[in-house]
């Protein structure tokens, strides 16, 4: 099916699942599973204490084309606007060829932090020395991933100095402190159980070698060597609003593509700036990856750290104007820690339904990995380029408004009735969408 389709925003909820059963795989299971989610007897097995299960909206990002293939794209998130905005760059991006994206493998990090080792530079010695006969063993604690052709294929020893400035230098020691970082490919997998097992499984071998006591055993979060990376193009006359006369868009559209490069550059030299402009991102990334049971925080936690690799935390996205080409160009790059296998993803019936929706994207922990940074492209992208123009208050109050017209009672073609009012009153109050809705039911 293409991820393009005219109207699909203004059909009720049934229609859509009808639109969905006729032009994708999906079956009638499968769209029940959107309406139904997880019963509070899985939720029961899947954590303590549970006492029922959350529901959050999950919405359909339209319009992607990624590596030339479409692809619709299933977003669960409570926050208005960040399906459309992600849909509309998608939209404009296919119209110069959509994106183009790739992922690392799936080279993920286990951590044994090894404590008071008197001579860091022997201890080093020893475990390389041994590095095969430690390798070998480490993989017999993920015999699962080895048969899936990963496993752990390398191990690095790095020293970690006493700090002598920052924020916990007082609170420091200069005890010596090493880390054996295990390299570990876990292939179609986010990987964490098999990581953790690893790190957990070897500790008392890298002891042994060591001959100091190891600590901590953990995987690092700091995901880096299993980037994804996305880019795309937007010409400058899709850049324009629909209002914007023919013989102007060129123009106007170049001035917003610079306006667009200049509040990158923004993000890029200031880290409050650059906070935001990457929660934008992982505001669409974040969406698809609970959409696909996948660890959002786990991504946080390593996109943030990435953005600070450089010493100074900044962009995750970059922007430049290609006048000879007439676009604007953008990219991504981010640590992707996502499977599509194991974890949530066997459990989760709405899961198991939107990863049948993204089918080949689903296929694989790569495609997934660029499919999420394609979508956080094209959140920040929106997100700038309402930023850059006439900001992002006027889009965002209007899908607030119908929030608010829920939160005053009004339900189905009510909800967007009381809305337009409020939207053309620019008042958002519940108080005022409950006059709105009282007068409505009274002329009805
Ligand atoms: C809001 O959830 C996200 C934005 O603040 C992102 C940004 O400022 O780039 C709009």
């Amino acid at each position: 099916m293409s991820s393009r389709i005219p109207g699909f925003y203004k059909l009720p909820v049934s229609e859509r699942h009808a639109r969905l059963a006729a032009g994708t795989s999906l079956d009638a299971a499968d769209l029940d599973a959107f309406l139904q989610g997880l019963s509070p007897d899985t939720a029961d097995h899947m954590v303590e204490n549970a006492v029922g299960v959350f529901g959050l909206p999950l919405g359909l990002a339209l319009n992607f084309v990624i590596n030339d293939q479409p692809v619709i794209v299933p977003m669960a998130v409570e926050e208005p606007s960040v399906v459309a905005a992600c849909s509309h760059i998608a939209g404009l991006a296919r119209r110069s060829g959509g994106f183009s994206a790739e992922a690392d493998p799936s080279h993920m990090v286990g951590q044994v932090q090894l404590l008071d080792v008197a001579d860091p530079e022997a201890v080093r010695a020893r475990l390389e020395a041994q590095k095969p006969a430690l390798l070998e063993q480490a993989n017999t604690f993920c015999e699962g991933l080895v048969a899936r052709g990963g496993g752990c294929f390398d191990l690095v020893v790095r020293i970690l100095p006493p700090l002598t400035e920052g924020p916990h230098a007082e609170l420091d020691s200069d005890r010596p402190m090493m880390v054996v970082d295990l390299l570990i490919d876990t292939k179609d997998a986010m990987g964490a159980n098999a990581v953790n097992s690893v790190a957990e499984g070897i500790a008392p071998a890298l002891e042994e070698v060591a001959g100091h006591r190891s600590h901590l055993r953990i995987l690092s979060n700091l995901s880096d060597r299993r980037c994804a990376r996305a880019t795309m193009r937007i010409a400058f006359a899709d850049l324009c609003k629909k209002d914007v006369p023919a013989a102007d868009r060129e123009g106007r559209g170049r001035e917003i593509a610079e306006s667009i490069v200049e509040a990158y550059r923004f993000a890029a030299r200031d880290p409050y700036r650059a906070c935001t402009h990457n929660k934008g991102i992982l505001n669409g990334v974040d969406a698809v990856a609970i959409a696909t049971g996948n660890d959002w925080r786990a991504i946080e936690a390593g996109a943030h750290a990435h953005a600070a690799r450089g010493g100074r935390y900044t962009s995750l996205t970059w922007y430049r104007v290609l006048d000879d080409a007439g676009v604007l160009e953008a990219g991504i790059e981010l640590p992707m820690a996502v499977g599509t296998v194991g974890g949530a993803t066997r459990v989760h019936p709405t899961v198991a339904a939107c990863r049948k929706l993204l089918g080949p994207f689903a296929a694989s922990a790569a495609s997934l990995a660029g499919l999420l940074a394609a979508v956080g492209l094209s959140q920040n992208a929106a997100a700038l380029r309402a930023l850059s123009t006439e900001g992002i208050q006027r889009g965002h109050m209007s899908l607030h408004a119908r929030q608010v017209a829920l939160a005053a009672g009004a339900s189905g073609e009510e909800v967007d009735k009381v809305a337009q009012v409020l939207t053309a009153e620019t008042c958002f109050r519940e108080n005022r969408a409950r006059e709105v809705l009282n007068d409505l039911r009274g002329n009805a």
